[in-house]
């Protein structure tokens, strides 16, 4: 029987690999208390060096690899994507590889009309943006630096002019924080032509002491919304994604909720994430990754690199979410903004 090398790997749990999410660096310009807090991510933070980073010829080597792997959809991501130098210049090539959804996530700080339209000409398609209140006081006990809410509206509309379309904004609801900000943020984004996530808080890396009781369940966010403006659940665009889709009967659009506390979609999980150190993550929620910088640096053939990463991929059997409530006390977890979130 003939063996094809490329086969689509299934991992141990018969899941493809479909999703790549680039960490391109550790740095953020916000310090979201979810994500990033002041206390521990302060001026004396251990960040990567630069030359601990992966350069982007090393980052284009490997995802071309896992395309040819089955990979079909790349995001970048960080800490904060765009503090890395040139980004475009990386953009342009993954751009070049065949059939790939290009895309990125940032907090849309450095989003201005040039940055925007630097973005789109070199090949990126589409972006996500966070934003967690449309009130400024709300929004920076959320990020920690004084960031004005308006500025990030301003990156959102710059992106939408470019051509990053659908433009989404996420939205992570931290129930003592940010809750009364929920229907504000829904009836700005009605009728917008951006989709706005609702992300469930989540216990992901050491940092953020999280609670269970700061959760916001979707189902509680639907009901929310849903008292206000008419909602009715629509088909998802593809088998495994995140967001599970909701439109409001007026028509003026969609939204996304992310459910990954109370309705974890670990058996649909397609995703590998590589970290801005050449390590690849086979779970958000994992203790520790592969190394394949040293293996890239070692001059490997491209065939070596594939068989190291089928491997990696073959015994992948992650489900952290799914099993989130026998979380053991103490297991250390990566933190999202090194690992990518
Ligand atoms: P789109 O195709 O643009 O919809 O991308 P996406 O659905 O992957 O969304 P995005 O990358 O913006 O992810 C949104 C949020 O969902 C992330 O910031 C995480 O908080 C969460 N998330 C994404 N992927 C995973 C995952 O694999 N596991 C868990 N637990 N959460 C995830
Ligand atoms: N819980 C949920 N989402 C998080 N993000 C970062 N930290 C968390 C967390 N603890 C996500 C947000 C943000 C993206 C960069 O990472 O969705 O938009
Ligand atoms: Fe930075 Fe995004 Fe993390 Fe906020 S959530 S600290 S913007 S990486
Ligand atoms: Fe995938 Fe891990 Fe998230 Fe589950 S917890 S969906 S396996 S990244």
């Amino acid at each position: 029987m003939m063996i094809n090398e490329n086969a689509l790997p299934l991992d141990y749990l018969g899941r493809p690999l479909q999703d790549l999410r680039i960490s391109v660096t550790d740095r953020c310009n916000l310090r979201c208390v979810y994500c990033m807090p002041k206390e521990v991510f302060g001026s004396d933070y251990p960040y990567l060096a630069r030359d601990e980073l992966l350069t982007y010829e090393e980052i284009s080597r490997l995802t071309r690899l896992l395309a040819g792997m089955g990979v079909r959809k790349v995001r970048l991501t960080g800490g904060e994507p765009l503090l890395r130098h040139d980004i475009e210049r990386l953009i342009e090539m993954l751009a070049r590889i065949p059939d790939l959804d290009l895309t990125l996530t940032t907090n849309g700080a450095l989003l201005t009309p040039e940055k925007a339209r630097a973005l789109r000409d070199s090949g990126l398609q589409r972006i996500t943006i966070s934003l967690d209140s449309l009130d400024d006081s709300v929004f920076a006990s959320l990020n920690d630096v004084e960031f004005p809410v308006g500025r990030v509206l301003a990156g959102i509309d710059n992106a939408a002019a470019a051509g990053l379309t659908p433009v989404k904004i996420n939205m992570v609801v931290v129930r003592s924080v940010n809750l009364d900000s929920v229907l504000p943020m829904a009836r700005y984004f009605h009728g917008s032509g951006h989709i706005l996530r609702f992300v469930e808080y989540m216990d992901v890396g050491d940092s953020n002491g999280w609670k269970l009781d700061e959760v916001v369940s979707s189902a509680e966010i639907i009901q929310l919304i849903g008292d206000e403006l008419s909602l009715e659940p629509i088909e998802p665009n593809y088998l495994g994604e995140v967001a599970r889709r909701w439109c409001y009967t007026d028509g003026a659009g969609e939204i996304g909720l992310i459910s990954s506390v109370s309705q974890p979609f670990c058996g649909d999980c397609t995703r590998l994430r590589l970290s801005a150190r050449g390590e690849l993550f086979t779970c958000l929620f994992a203790s520790s990754g592969h190394d394949v910088r040293s293996l890239l640096r070692s001059h490997v053939s491209n065939e070596d690199v594939s068989a190291t990463i089928r491997s990696i991929w073959a015994q992948r059997d992650d489900r952290y979410s799914d099993l989130r409530s026998a979380r053991t006390v103490g297991r250390p977890s990566v933190e999202m903004s090194y690992i990518g979130g």
